[in-house]
C-alpha cells in the first residue's frame, strides 16, 4: 500500500521525458524509458561503467511474476562434523532430504494448480553436496507452444541441472574445513575480526561475503530474465545474499540472516511486495552419534551450543552409537521402556527436531 501512495504522489509532479528536444536541455540528460509490456526500450546519452550496469539490469527486468525456491543441499558429511566449507557428499539424512526435495518438486514447481506441466528450472552450484541433493529430481521432456507462435510447439527438458561456479559456497581459504571452534582457536585474531564485521571479512586466502555479492551479480540477472519458476539448490552464505536481494534486507544484515537446512524457502517477488512461503522437509530420519550431538537453543545460528555430553538427561540410558540413522517413533518406543517424565521426552523430541539443523 505504501509503494501505491508513493507512486499517487510521484505521480502529481512527474514530468515525462518526451526525447523530442521539447525541453531545452533535454538532449543533454542522462535517461531510460522502458515499455516493458512492448519490450520497447530508449537509452539516451548514457555513459560509463555504472550507468550501463544499471540499463543491463533494467532491461532484463521481468514484470511477470514468478516464484523462486531457495533450498540449501542435504545435510553434508562437513555439515554433520560442524566442520565449514569442504566439498564432502550426503549422509543419508542428507540423502532423505533430496528424495523428499524431488517430492516437494513434483508437487509444487513443475505442476501447475490445474495439474498441467509447467516448464521449470533447476540451478545447482558445482560442489558435490548440492549436485547430489539434486539427484532425485526427475527430468522429463514435455511439449510447450512457442510465444511467438503458439501453432508451434518445442520440446523442454524439466528441470534440466545447470551447475554454477557463481553459486558456490563462500569460500573460507586457510580455514576451509575447519570448525569454528578450531578457527577460534588457531586463529583468535580473524575470528574476532569477522566477528566485528561479517560482511567485510574476508578469509585469509578466501572470499568475504562482499565477494560472494559480486560474484552473485550475474546470477541475479540471470534470474530476473528467465520467466519460468527456478529452484536453487545452493548453500547457506550464498541464499542469503539472494533472499536478502529479494526481500529487500541490507548488505549488513544478509549475512545474518536463517537459511536453514531442510526448507524450500519459496520468494514470489511482485511490484508492491516479495511473498515468502516456508516449507519445512525436514526429514524422519534422526541421528543420534553422541560425538556430533548439540542440544541446540533458539539461538544456536550464533553458536550457542551446549554439547549434549555436558547436559544431565536422566533418559539417556541407551548407548547412542546404536541409534544412528534410526528414526524418531523408534526411539521414542524405545525409550518408552526407561522411567521417563513427559517433560523429558517432550525435550528430547524437540533436541531431535532440532539438532539436525547444522
Ligand atoms: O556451515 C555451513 C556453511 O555453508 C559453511 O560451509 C560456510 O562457511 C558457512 O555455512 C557460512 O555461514 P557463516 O558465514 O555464518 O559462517
Amino acid at each position: 500500500m505504501d509503494f501505491r501512495k508513493k507512486v499517487e504522489k510521484y505521480r502529481k509532479f512527474y514530468e515525462p521525458v518526451d526525447h523530442n528536444g521539447n525541453h531545452e536541455d533535454e538532449s543533454k540528460w542522462t535517461y531510460m524509458k522502458c515499455d516493458h509490456s512492448k519490450q520497447h526500450f530508449v537509452v539516451h546519452n548514457v555513459k560509463g561503467y555504472l550507468f550501463q550496469k544499471v540499463v543491463n539490469f533494467i532491461m532484463n527486468l521481468r514484470t511477470t511474476s514468478h516464484a523462486f525456491y531457495l533450498t540449501r543441499h542435504g545435510q553434508s558429511e562437513y555439515n554433520d562434523l560442524g566442520r565449514i566449507g569442504g566439498d564432502s557428499g550426503l549422509t543419508v539424512h542428507g540423502l532423505r532430504y533430496a528424495q523428499k526435495l524431488a517430492e516437494f518438486v513434483d508437487k509444487n514447481i513443475v505442476k501447475g494448480k490445474d495439474g498441467n506441466d509447467v516448464p521449470a528450472r533447476l540451478w545447482t552450484s558445482t560442489m558435490r553436496r548440492t549436485r547430489e541433493t539434486a539427484q532425485f529430481i526427475k527430468q522429463t521432456t514435455i511439449r510447450i507452444p512457442s510465444e511467438t507462435d503458439p501453432s508451434l510447439e518445442y520440446e523442454w527438458v524439466q528441470m534440466r541441472p545447470r551447475a554454477w561456479h557463481h553459486l558456490d559456497e563462500l569460500f573460507a581459504g586457510s580455514c576451509d574445513g575447519m570448525t569454528y571452534e578450531e578457527i577460534e582457536e588457531k586463529f583468535p585474531e580473524e575470528w574476532e575480526r569477522r566477528n566485528v564485521d561479517k560482511l567485510a571479512y574476508r578469509y585469509p586466502r578466501g572470499e568475504s561475503y562482499l565477494d560472494v555479492i559480486a560474484r552473485l551479480e550475474p546470477i541475479i540477472i540471470e534470474m530476473e530474465r528467465h520467466q519460468e519458476p527456478l529452484l536453487i539448490i545452493g548453500h547457506q552464505a550464498v541464499l542469503r545474499i539472494i533472499y536478502a536481494f529479494y526481500t529487500g534486507h541490507s548488505r549488513s544484515e544478509a549475512p545474518h540472516l536463517s537459511i536453514p537446512l531442510n526448507t524450500v524457502i519459496q520468494v514470489a517477488p511482485g511490484p508492491v511486495e516479495c511473498k515468502v512461503t516456508v516449507s519445512n522437509l525436514r526429514p524422519v530420519l534422526c541421528e543420534m552419534s553422541l560425538g556430533h550431538c548439540f542440544l541446540m537453543s533458539s539461538v544456536y545460528r550464533e553458536r550457542s551450543c551446549i554439547p549434549l555430553s555436558k547436559v544431565s538427561v536422566p533418559m539417556v540410558k541407551m548407548n547412542p552409537a546404536n541409534y544412528r540413522f534410526v528414526s524418531l517413533p523408534m526411539i521414542l518406543l524405545h525409550i518408552k521402556s526407561v522411567p521417563l517424565g513427559l517433560a523429558q521426552l517432550l525435550s528430547f523430541a524437540c533436541w531431535c527436531s532440532l539438532f539436525t539443523d547444522r
